[in-house]
């Protein structure tokens, strides 16, 4: 009895860290185009210096040159710095830091996806810590006295949420493992939501987002922890907006509608991370994403229906609310009934999508060592069920195409 309580209390610990996580409230910009408004975002705000922060890729395709100008015919002066990687390290977050001293940057534009944000929200926390040293990377959370740097967002990708995420991943060195802090004072004063910049990815990259911010919204929604009906509202709507919009933009990658419609499904699918925290498929995700190297917006793909399905019973009000918010289900359906309409409209989107087959990909001797990752991984965040080995062992066999999920119930 007294280890079950001690479970409990654990298994509540992350709900009650994040609320007690100041997040930041920034205002949004949105429309296609909409960066070339930077410059009168920052004039108003007082900024003098800014510095761009962006990757290699974006910055030949020249993106970010429409902010530079609004920037200067603001008589604000603009360095750039584009030696972001895909997996930033330390080193790049201190080279980054460096320019921005060099520059005198009194603001922080992130310019790119998941890595150049996350990156981004090191240097701009950096700065304020006179320096941020590797070894701080190592601590889950960075407290920030006084906040960050102001920070203003400008996603290139419409998934991971990481425009409005009080996380971020970064490296400690090269060879070095992946490691997730949570920044305390992160100040991020404006999102800008051009969504013109989501046009030119490859529609693998679409679907792979567009997957992950959905996730984000339903692992929301289904999480154990309370929220405010505007942050419940905004999950849902993220789900609603995925559903409706990701099989638009896979048809037909250049309608403006849809794309910044994905857009602010990605932004809301953040504010779930930042109020609600993920769950086990997030969990899983990680697990096999990390053996496998498989993108993580994929591996949400491979784990979404294994994992929300499993979870059904112990949720199927909550999934009803969805089922309903989305209009697949009526106010008379018995929530399982409406979960299973909401599962099958997921099923019907990620067929959409047409992920790569991966046939049987985890191998049984490396269960053991994915079971530990995902129970490891699972404390920190706020799923509606507890998963032991076996619950865990059963959806790998599922999600490995072993079994089908109708043979494994959870709840
Ligand atoms: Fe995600």
């Amino acid at each position: 009895m007294a280890s079950y309580l001690l479970r409990k209390t654990i298994r509540r610990l992350p709900g009650v860290v994040i609320k007690a996580v100041p997040k930041p409230r920034p205002e949004i910009t949105e429309g296609f185009q909409s960066r070339q408004k930077t410059g009168d975002i920052c004039k108003e705000k007082g900024y003098r210096s800014c510095l761009i922060v962006t990757d290699q890729t974006l910055f030949s395709l020249d993106y970010h040159e429409m902010i530079v100008k609004s920037l200067e015919e603001n008589g604000i002066s603009a360095a750039v710095f584009h030696d972001i990687a895909s997996e930033p390290t330390a080193g790049i977050v201190e080279a980054g830091e460096a320019a921005a001293i060099a520059c005198g940057a009194e603001c922080v534009i992130a310019l790119g996806g998941g890595s150049v944000l996350d990156a981004a929200k090191m240097i701009a926390s950096g700065l304020r810590l006179h320096r941020l040293r590797a070894k701080s990377l190592l601590h889950k959370f960075l407290y920030v006295p006084n906040k960050s740097v102001p920070m203003i967002s400008v996603p290139s990708t419409a998934g991971t949420g990481a425009e409005i995420t009080v996380g971020a991943v970064v490296k400690k060195s090269d060879d070095g493992a992946k490691g997730s802090t949570v920044i305390v004072g992160l100040n991020i004063v404006h999102v800008i939501l051009d969504s013109e910049l989501t046009i030119h990815a490859p529609q693998s990259v679409t679907a792979a987002c567009g997957i992950d911010a959905l996730s984000h919204g339903l692992e929301g929604v289904v999480a154990s922890v309370h929220v405010p009906e505007a942050d419940m509202r905004e999950s849902m709507e993220c789900v609603k907006l995925v559903l409706e919009h990701l099989p638009i933009v896979l048809k037909t990658p250049d309608c403006e509608a849809s794309r910044l419609a994905m857009s602010r499904a990605a932004l809301y699918g953040g504010n779930a991370i930042n109020e609600q925290l993920a769950g086990y498929v997030h969990a899983f995700a990680h697990a096999i994403g990390a053996q496998y190297h498989i993108p993580h917006g994929n591996a949400i793909a491979l784990s979404l229906l294994p994992v929300m399905r499993f979870q059904k019973e112990a949720c199927s009000q909550k999934l009803k609310e969805v089922a309903v918010y989305c209009g697949l289900a009526q106010d008379a359906d018995e929530p399982g009934a409406a979960a299973d309409k909401l599962m099958d409209a997921l099923d019907s989107l990620i067929a959409a999508c047409q992920f790569p087959d991966r046939g049987e990909f985890i191998l049984q001797e490396d269960y053991r060592m994915l079971i530990k990752r995902i129970t490891d991984d699972s404390i920190n965040y706020s799923a509606p069920v507890v998963l032991g080995r076996k619950d865990i062992s059963r959806l790998l066999d599922v999600i490995n195409g072993r079994k089908e999920n109708a043979d494994v119930h959870g709840g």
